[in-house]
């Protein structure tokens, strides 16, 4: 299948060099300090392995806004969503342009230092209308806008390599090392697959459709931040080599999680996951229904639209457009309203809400919506939930 090549991107590399992390370190203890939350942490770890690439920091107030309007960086590359360090009006009174400041995680650990080169108020408001087209702070991704800070920090960032050992660490994987592995694969073109849930019947199946006309798939779990409610990722991990072990030819998959965190802006961030995916190598990559939406807020099929805004070879990666898939009881397999005659009756369609009432409730969703052996994980953690 013809598609763009990702690797033609040049990719950014804001690590601090081994041999510098030492007099780095040392040089930070006495600058000023600013502790980051979970998002801001792991932007600046995205940022430093390049999966954000071109983004060489927290962007400025002319890139901010640019994005917000036009999905663009001040430079023309195509960017969907703001990337800023938020402060509060607090911690940014000790903060001057051009500082260098130690960026801490909240275990006490500096992860980065950043040179502070803009320092802005943004309209919040407009922020959300415009990326999340919704101002409503019952919108998760908003309401975490609305209560991150109102000073925006933007500026360069060099990070040191994260040392934290978990059960994410074997699966791991930079953008570059994640080229090379398709390379020695042989792999010319690759359909990415982003998700914050277990891989059900539905997504293996466009997976697998995916598959059949590129070399790979590179399924790539976000395991970042997500909201409370969403199955949390270890235990998607567990469900994730479950089906892995199960159901997929070891020789066409490569699995590595994505340690962003989860912004819920449906069709904006749909473009982000697929500029991310062609900074880790892919060339194609897979938008089903109402992709990173959440409630009602999006159309179940905006995320795709909005690719209609960009000519595909500038995006650097394919969009593969996937409508509803569902099981269909008379045809005896997995289809789609494009590929299946048949009525909603014959159809097996779970929403997440009742996947996860019947999880706690001790019921196991049928196999026509999600292999047994995810669903025995899942049943695992919700059993203890209860
Ligand atoms: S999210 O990260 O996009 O929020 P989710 O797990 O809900 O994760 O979906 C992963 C991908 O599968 C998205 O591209 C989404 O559009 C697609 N998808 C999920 N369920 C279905 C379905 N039943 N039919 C078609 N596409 C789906």
């Amino acid at each position: 299948m013809a598609g763009s090549s990702g690797a033609s991107v040049q990719l950014v590399n804001l690590m601090v060099a081994p041999e510098a992390v030492a007099d780095k370190r040392a040089s930070l203890n006495a600058k000023k300090q600013v502790v980051l939350d979970e998002v801001a942490v792991s932007d600046v770890y995205q940022l430093g392995i390049g999966a954000f690439s071109p983004l060489t920091g927290f962007m400025s107030e002319r890139d901010y806004l640019s994005v917000v309007e036009s999905m663009r960086l001040e430079s023309g590359s195509i960017w969907s969503i703001p990337v800023a360090l938020p402060v509060s009006e607090e911690q940014a009174k000790d903060i001057h342009l051009d500082d260098e400041i130690a960026l801490v995680r909240p275990d006490g650990v500096i992860c980065a230092a950043m040179r502070v080169e803009h320092m802005y108020r943004p309209n919040l408001e407009h922020e959300a209308e415009m990326v999340y087209r919704t101002k409503e702070d019952a919108h998760p991704g908003v309401r975490r806008v609305y209560e991150r800070g109102s000073v925006y920090l933007g500026g360069s960032v060099q990070v040191f390599a994260d040392e934290r050992i978990d059960e994410f660490s074997n699966h791991f994987y930079t953008p570059q090392q994640v080229r090379a592995a398709f390379a020695e694969r042989g792999w010319k073109t690759i359909v990415g697959f982003q998700t914050r849930n277990p891989v059900h019947r539905a997504h293996e199946y466009i997976q697998k459709v995916a598959l059949e006309t590129v070399d790979g798939l590179y399924l790539n779990p976000l395991v970042g931040p997500t909201k409370a409610d969403d199955v949390p990722a270890d235990v998607r991990l567990r469900a994730y080599k479950a089906i892995l072990e199960h159901y997929y030819p070891q020789n066409r998959v490569f699995f590595g999680v994505y340690k962003a965190a989860m912004r819920y802006a449906g069709p904006r961030e749909a473009v982000m996951h697929a500029l991310v995916r062609r900074n880790f190598g892919c060339t194609h990559f897979i938008v089903g229904r109402d992709h990173a939406g959440v409630g009602n807020y999006y159309g179940t099929y905006d995320a795709q639209r909005i690719f209609d805004h960009f000519d595909f070879a500038e995006l650097g990666i394919t969009p593969l457009f996937f409508e509803h898939s569902f099981y269909c009881k008379r045809c005896g397999g997995m289809a789609t309203p494009k590929t299946c005659p048949h009525g909603d009756e014959d159809h097996v369609i779970l929403s997440g809400t009742k996947v996860r009432q019947m999880l706690r409730e001790g019921i196991a969703p049928p196999p026509e919506f999600s292999r047994p052996e995810v669903v025995k994980v899942l049943m695992e953690y919700y059993s203890k939930q209860a």
